[in-house]
């Protein structure tokens, strides 16, 4: 999900809305008796429809503990057919082949937080939320707080360039090394404070504190390490003629599942420039997707009015071929 937020877009209230629902179902044709994977569980969308689609068996993952206490009852509608499983998609193959699940006929990823976690202050997503400056999935490991306040300057700056696309990085790591020299920054608000200080809000209308915001949320969660890792993954474990659909938010996210479908969907003698390295050199490369459609699916206008989160939403598919997993050639994660 995006990092941008409206104060008018969600109410605590209200759940998770899947978005581009529809298209990911038709992406992943469900059958009966298939079985598919939907990595990003969240508050259950996705699933539940490849459930209601055809008599499927889903594997449905989510790092974070409350979206699978909250999917409990779901899994008492669907005893036999759902399985939560607590876990990274990242490592999705592990996960299911220790479940006795070698091959899947569809994997799903939504990438991002959902609807129940940005609007959950305690979880600290928030920039407009007072609450402890968290932002962890799996509310273990560094947390935002950490971050921002033992990192080096450089660093802070860095991370908030590359995850943020914040063009005044170098300012806003500056006034946060500032604001924690007087006392450390614990909460979302002082922070979100810090960040609108040094930056000032854009003709857009979007809030100065939205690109840090997202920056460390990708940060602390590794979230495109984990992207690149949940495509290796699907592409282990799909069939031939399985299909992959990856929702994403933001163009960090698309670009690498662009950059991913892009250099396994070329045959060659040689190995192409996207190949692991470890190859040997000779080694032909086979094809192991075939994208569908030449371009992203976005939502339409209908789904945005009623969905502002899925305005940065986009949709790639692709479909496996027979060819042997890049990954598994050299042994391991990509
Ligand atoms: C955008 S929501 C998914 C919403 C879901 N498609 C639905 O229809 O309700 C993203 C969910 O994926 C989870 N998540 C994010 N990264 C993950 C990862 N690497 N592994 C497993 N779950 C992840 C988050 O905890 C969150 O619950």
């Amino acid at each position: 999900m995006t990092g941008t937020e409206r104060p008018d877009a969600v109410t605590a209230e209200q759940q998770h809305i899947p978005v581009l629902l529809k298209e990911v179902v038709e992406a992943l044709v469900p059958k009966d008796g298939g079985v598919y994977v939907d990595g990003t569980f969240g508050g259950g969308g996705y699933t539940t429809a490849i459930l209601e689609a055809a008599q499927s068996v889903v594997w449905a993952i989510d790092r974070d503990p409350h979206a699978l206490e909250n999917g409990r009852k779901l899994g008492e509608k669907y005893p036999a057919r759902l399985h939560l499983v607590p876990g990274r998609f990242g490592d999705m193959a592990e996960l299911l082949t220790s479940r006795g699940v070698s091959t899947v006929d569809g994997v799903a990823l939504d990438i991002g937080v959902s609807s129940m976690q940005i609007d959950d202050r305690a979880r600290g997503f928030s920039f407009l939320r007072d609450g402890p400056l968290d932002m962890r999935m799996e509310s273990s490991g560094r947390s935002a707080a950490d971050v921002v306040n033992d990192m080096p300057e450089k660093e802070l700056s860095d991370i908030i360039f590359t995850y943020g696309e914040e063009r005044h990085a170098r300012r806003v790591a500056r006034a946060i090394v500032t604001a924690r020299r007087e006392r450390p920054i614990s909460r979302t608000l002082r922070l979100a404070d810090v960040i609108r200080a040094a930056v000032r809000r854009a003709h857009d209308g979007i809030d100065p504190a939205t690109r840090t915001f997202q920056a460390l949320r990708i940060y602390v969660n590794d979230e495109l390490g984990e992207l690149e890792r949940g495509l290796s993954a699907a592409e282990r474990l799909l069939k031939p003629g399985g299909r992959l659909a990856v929702v994403s938010f933001h163009s960090l996210e698309d670009r690498i599942v662009k950059t991913f479908l892009r250099s396994r969907s070329v045959s060659a003698d040689q190995p192409s420039r996207h190949a692991p390295a470890m190859l040997a050199p000779h080694s032909p490369v086979r094809a192991t997707f075939k994208p569908l459609g030449r371009r992203p699916v976005v939502p339409g206008e209908n789904e945005i009015a009623h969905n502002p989160r899925a305005r940065s939403a986009r949709m790639r598919v692709a479909e496996r071929t027979a060819a042997t997993a890049l990954t598994a050639i050299v042994g391991g994660r990509a």
